[in-house]
């Protein structure tokens, strides 16, 4: 079943350019200029939100199976599922720093761009990981009912272009989205 395959494929796409949006910002930061904030923290959010919920459960299923069928995965797995955790947590970390400049609570330039850049880089070394090295695999060992396990590890995810509770939240978010299409 490559379904899932192609979805996660297709998350993953849609990661790396909220990612890339999202250094854009970071950029502006680092310049002295005022970024904006409302966005950064929605692209965050979001992230976390649906990796958390969609993305991550169905990919720490598959890839369980994934090491019964070849042991020798089992070293670059673990390393992905505790990064899902690490990814987590400097979200997290990264949310509240940006939470205390919406706030105005007075907070370091550089406990900003610290959280923000170790967040990039964790993220995008995750994703290139799992396209790389975990993916290929999967496609060739994972049998039709490990898929089905993956895919029932979550109920389906909402397409945000049609949930409104969507599109209140990330407002900011999809207005930019809509303003850059993708090149
Ligand atoms: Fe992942
Ligand atoms: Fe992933």
């Amino acid at each position: 079943m490559a379904t899932l395959l192609d979805q996660w494929h297709a998350e993953h796409v849609a990661f790396a350019r909220l990612l890339d949006l999202f250094d854009t910002q970071l950029a502006a930061f680092h310049e002295g200029e005022r970024p904006n904030y409302e966005l950064m923290t929605d692209i965050v959010d979001y992230l976390r939100r649906y990796g958390d919920r969609f993305h991550h459960p169905r990919e720490d299923a598959a890839f369980a199976r994934l090491v019964e069928r070849d042991p020798e995965m089992r070293l670059p797995v673990n390393r992905l599922l505790q990064e899902h955790r690490v990814i987590a947590r400097a979200s997290d970390e990264l949310l509240e720093r940006l939470g205390e400049i919406a706030d105005d609570v007075m907070t370091s330039r550089a406990d900003v761009e610290m959280a923000a850049a170790t967040y990039l880089v964790y993220y995008r070394h995750h994703l290139a990981t799992e396209e790389r090295r975990v993916m290929p695999r999967a496609r060739d060992l994972l049998r039709d009912e490990d898929w089905a396990a993956a895919q029932a590890a979550t109920p389906e995810a909402p397409d945000p272009s049609s949930d409104a509770d969507f599109g209140e939240r990330y407002r900011e978010l999809l207005q930019y989205l809509a303003q850059h299409p993708k090149r």
